[in-house]
C-alpha cells in the first residue's frame, strides 16, 4: 500500500466573537498519523496506537464521516488504513476531532495525487464535527488544514478566507480537568439574540478581522470579546471572570473560552508573557482543587502537512 505520515495541528475556535466562523492554529500540539491507501481495493480501518482512549467503533470515530464523504466524491474504490500515532486528548477544546479528520483527509488526498482542493478537504473534514456537536462547523478544521487564522465567511455556499498572523503572536491554553461536552455547550445557547448584542458582536468580528489584516495586536485584543456565547458558557468554568482578570493582569491581550471549552485560551505579543499567563491559569484551577494541563507557543501559520522521516 502507498503510505505517508501526516500531522495536523491543534486549533482554537471562535476567538471570542467569531462563534463557528473563526479559528487559529496552534504550534507544537496536534495529531500525527500514518495514512495508507490502496487504489482498486475495498476497506476502511482505523488503528489507534496513540495511547489515547477513543471509541472502538468505526462509526463513532470523527474521522469516519470525513473519509467516507471524501471517498464518495472520489468515486473509485480505495482501501484506506489509518494508524493514529499521536492524538490530542478528546474533549480538550483545542480541536482534537478537527486535527484527526483534517490529517486523515489531507493524507489520503496526497496519496491519491491531490484530486481535491484544500477548501474541499475542509468541507469533508467538517463532517466529523457533526458527530461531536451535531453541527458541521469548520472553525477548527479550517485552521487545522490551512494554518494561520481562518474566517468562514459563509457556509452556504462555503466560503473560507485565510488571514495573516502577526509576527509576534503567542497563545496560552489551559485545559482544566473538567468535562464540558460540545453538545452540552451548544445546548445552552439561545436561538435568538437581541439586536443590541448583535451590533456589539459584528462590530467586534469586523475589528478582529481588521486587526489580523492590519497585524494590529492591540485591535485584535480589544475585539476578542463575545456578547453572545461567552455569557452562557462561562458558568461551566469555575470563577471564569476572575481567571480573565488574572490573565489580563499578567499582560494578556485577550482571554476567552477555546471552542466549546473547557479549555480557555489567552493571547500575548510575547512568549514569556504567554508562559506567565499559562502558569497563572494553572494556579487558578489548582487553587480550586482542579488539575489542569497548559500549553504555550506561537500562533502558527502551518496547517496539515507531511511529516518528513
Ligand atoms: N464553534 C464550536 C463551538 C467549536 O463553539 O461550539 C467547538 O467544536
Amino acid at each position: 500500500m502507498k503510505h505517508i505520515e501526516v500531522f495536523a495541528p491543534g486549533t482554537v475556535a471562535n476567538l471570542g466573537c467569531g462563534f463557528d466562523v473563526m479559528g487559529l492554529t496552534l504550534d507544537g500540539v496536534g495529531d500525527r498519523m500514518e495514512v495508507m491507501v490502496e487504489p482498486d481495493a475495498e476497506g476502511f480501518e482505523i488503528r489507534n496506537e496513540s495511547g489515547v482512549e477513543l471509541p472502538e467503533s468505526l462509526d463513532e470515530n470523527v474521522i469516519t464521516p470525513a473519509v467516507r464523504a471524501m471517498l464518495a466524491a472520489y468515486g473509485g474504490s480505495v482501501r484506506v488504513i489509518i494508524r493514529l500515532l499521536e492524538k490530542i486528548v478528546p474533549g480538550s477544546g483545542i480541536g482534537s476531532s478537527a486535527a484527526s479528520s483534517a490529517a486523515a483527509v489531507y493524507g489520503i488526498n496526497e496519496l491519491l495525487g491531490c484530486p481535491f482542493s484544500v477548501k474541499q478537504l475542509v468541507e469533508f473534514a467538517m463532517l466529523g464535527e457533526a458527530l461531536q456537536g451535531g453541527t458541521a462547523h469548520a472553525d477548527n478544521v479550517g485552521p487545522a488544514l490551512l494554518g494561520g487564522v481562518v474566517l468562514i465567511r459563509g457556509y452556504e455556499p462555503f466560503d473560507i478566507v485565510r488571514l495573516p498572523v502577526p509576527d509576534n503572536f503567542f497563545y496560552a491554553v489551559v485545559h482544566p480537568q473538567i468535562v464540558v461536552s460540545t453538545k452540552m455547550a451548544r445546548e445552552v445557547l439561545p436561538h435568538e439574540i437581541p439586536l443590541s448584542k448583535a451590533v456589539k458582536q459584528w462590530g467586534n468580528v469586523g475589528g478582529l478581522v481588521a486587526g489580523f489584516a492590519l497585524r494590529d495586536v492591540a485591535l485584535i485584543g480589544r475585539s476578542m470579546q463575545d456578547a453572545v456565547v461567552e455569557p452562557y458558557r462561562k458558568g461551566f468554568i469555575p470563577d471564569y471572570d476572575v481567571l480573565k482578570q488574572e490573565a489580563m493582569g499578567q499582560g494578556a491581550l485577550a482571554l476567552n473560552i477555546a471552542g466549546s471549552g473547557p479549555s480557555v485560551f489567552a493571547l500575548a505579543s510575547d512568549y514569556a508573557v504567554a508562559c506567565r499567563i499559562a502558569d497563572s491559569m494553572e494556579r487558578h484551577f489548582a487553587g480550586r482543587g482542579i488539575a489542569s494541563h497548559t500549553y504555550a507557543g506561537r500562533v502558527s501559520n502551518a496547517g496539515a502537512r507531511i511529516v518528513e522521516s
